[in-house]
């Protein structure tokens, strides 16, 4: 099945670790949805698809600004975090289609605020804590979300193979 991934991940290295396949797994344009409470590790996973496309620094939370831009290798990367948003037609009002519109790639932390006005996600990544980790549910929708997904699994196949070899 190609439209579903589950990992637990133990540690938040290995989520930033994680996250970086993620992010190579990425085009130039994709929009992704982080679902999970307070803490299941949104913010992480994010950072390390900045730092595979190139961002070594901090990761900001844009609770008060709602999006933090990115430019890296000329794709303009834009991290939502939704949590403070009042009403989802603030979105409106931010020019919200401009974000999703165009070869972007959008990661969007609490898109259940913005339901209703936010385009749909090509994958939705569900976090929950899990033992001492969480656990991470990819859902892909459609080919875009499909393709990503297969090629996480094809990266942790080439991971296996060489923890058993060596
Ligand atoms: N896979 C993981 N296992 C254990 N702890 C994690 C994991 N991922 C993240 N964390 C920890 O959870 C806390 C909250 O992470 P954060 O990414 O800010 O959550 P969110 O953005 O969902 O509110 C951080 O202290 C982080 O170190
Ligand atoms: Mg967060």
């Amino acid at each position: 099945m190609t439209g579903r991934f589950t990992v637990q991940i133990d540690g938040e290295e290995a989520m930033v670790a994680w996250g970086r396949l993620l992010g190579e797994a990425l085009a130039s344009s994709a929009t992704l949805f982080f679902h999970g409470t307070l803490g299941s590790g949104k913010t992480t996973l994010c950072r390390g698809v900045l730092r595979t496309w190139g961002h070594l620094g901090a990761v900001k939370s844009p609770t008060y600004t709602l999006v933090e831009p990115y430019c890296y290798r000329g794709v303009d990367i834009y991290h939502f975090d939704l949590y403070r948003l009042g009403d989802p037609e603030e979105l409106e009002y931010m020019g919200i289609r401009d974000y999703f519109d165009s070869d972007n790639i959008c990661l969007v932390e609490w898109p259940e605020r913005g339901r209703g006005i936010l385009p749909d996600a090509d994958l939705d990544v569900m976090l929950s804590s899990q033992g001492q980790g969480r656990l991470v549910e990819l859902v892909a929708s459609g080919s875009r979300g499909e393709h990503i997904i297969d090629k996480i699994r094809a990266a942790e196949d080439i991971v296996k193979t060489r923890e058993q070899t060596n």
